[in-house]
């Protein structure tokens, strides 16, 4: 009797193994280490998030929405970026609501990404940018961020740009580095991208995540760059619901046209009582404006302690990780010592060798404060060991 075989594939993405951020996590759970590598909170949401949520399931909600999303999402997703950043995006034409922001940047780099064509990433990144442009057919341009301070160089940026280019991805508040991108560097951007045709897709994912009274500036703030902008953002990041995928899409409505092509036979909606839940959870501003002041406080919480250690740490203006310099505890390879980190003391962390191809070494590691402050001290009180 022959044995059903399964037939051999050729891989699509051959590089890519289990990431980093799924080793760590089960580490950390079989050594019970404080877990502060993955970037999500271990506290709940708002209670009232919950109940708008079983409120619209209750109602009936529960059926497929239409393509692009609920209106009252849309309304609400473009009215706020009204308010906070001053551009009017047509909720009808030109927003879109996603299964995360990973699925929006996966579909916007799919809608205009050609087999042949580059895309310019700036390391260290997100991990799922390069295998999003690779899926696409593209080729990964890797410009680096200035180490540890990962300020952008726009001479390396212009330099990178061909005919070729078909897009760049730009992120901030930016993981893992910590930074926030400017005014004057937005406008940089803008002027070195103003004589081509390459397009910005701007991950904001961390865009109510700013501290120390500095504003997030969205590409959809300058005119210039929202003209050729996918704009994403999530709300599993500003609503403690990373679990939800839930996450928006704006841009021009040439642009976005293209986008929902590809969105309705990617996912085609995104789940109906989280969307409506979200659109009347919007209605109060509050939660989002009150972002910074939450996760400020966490942040200092989290300074303050790590004073009492010999981890340095790297400026946080944005986000919530905090990159921290253990050269003075080990001369380890990054993943090496946040491996012995997390077996010996205790606490999960990521190195930022990840976040780049090739894994450069800066005796980094990130952390997460993301966490309720008993966890924090927890984790503190394990690196004051160190
Ligand atoms: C920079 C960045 N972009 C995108 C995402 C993914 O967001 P979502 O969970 O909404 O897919 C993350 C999550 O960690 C992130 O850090």
């Amino acid at each position: 009797m022959t044995v059903p075989r399964t037939p051999p594939l050729t891989s699509r993405l051959p590089h890519v193994g289990t990431t980093i951020f799924t080793v760590m996590s089960a580490l950390a759970t079989e050594l019970k280490a404080v877990n502060l590598g993955q970037g999500f909170p271990d506290f709940d949401c708002d209670p009232r998030l919950i109940d708008a949520v079983t409120a619209a399931m209750r109602e009936g909600l529960n059926q497929y929405p239409p393509m692009a999303g609920v209106a009252p999402l849309r309304d609400a997703v473009a009215a706020k970026i009204e308010t906070l950043y001053g551009r009017r995006y047509d909720p009808a034409s030109e927003i879109t609501i996603t299964a995360g922001a990973t699925q929006a940047i996966l579909t916007a780099v799919l809608c205009c990404v050609h087999p042949g064509d580059e895309v310019i990433v700036l390391e260290p990144c997100y991990d799922s940018y390069a295998p999003n442009i690779e899926l696409a057919g593209g080729t990964v341009v890797r410009v680096a961020l200035t180490p540890r301070t990962f300020r952008p160089d726009f001479d390396a940026i212009a330099a990178a740009l061909s005919p070729r280019t078909r897009a760049i991805i730009v992120n901030s508040p930016h993981n893992p580095g910590a930074t926030v991108w400017t005014r004057a560097e937005m406008q940089q951007l803008a002027a070195i991208l103003a004589p081509t045709d390459v397009l910005l897709i701007s991950d904001e994912v961390y865009e109510h995540m700013v501290y120390d009274g500095l504003q997030h500036v969205s590409a959809s703030s300058i005119p210039e760059l929202a003209a050729r902008a996918f704009v994403v953002s999530s709300f599993g990041k500003t609503y403690h619901v990373t679990g939800w995928k839930v996450g928006t899409v704006a841009a021009p409505a040439p642009l976005m046209a293209e986008f929902r092509k590809v969105h309705q036979f990617n996912v085609f909606t995104v789940n109906t009582p989280m969307q409506h839940g979200l659109a009347r959870y919007m209605a109060d501003p509050a939660p989002y404006l009150e972002l910074p002041r939450f996760y400020a406080r966490k942040r200092d919480l989290f300074l303050d302690g790590l004073a009492g250690t010999r981890l340095r740490p790297l400026h946080t203006a944005g986000t919530y990780f905090q990159c921290v310099d253990y050269s003075a505890v080990s001369g380890l390879p990054e993943a090496d010592f946040c491996q012995w980190l997390t077996r010996e003391v205790g606490v999960a962390a990521i190195p930022l060798s990840a976040f780049y191809e090739g894994g450069f070494e800066q005796g980094l590691a990130r952390l997460c404060f993301a966490k309720k402050d008993e966890t924090l001290r927890d984790a503190l009180s394990r690196l004051a060991r160190l």
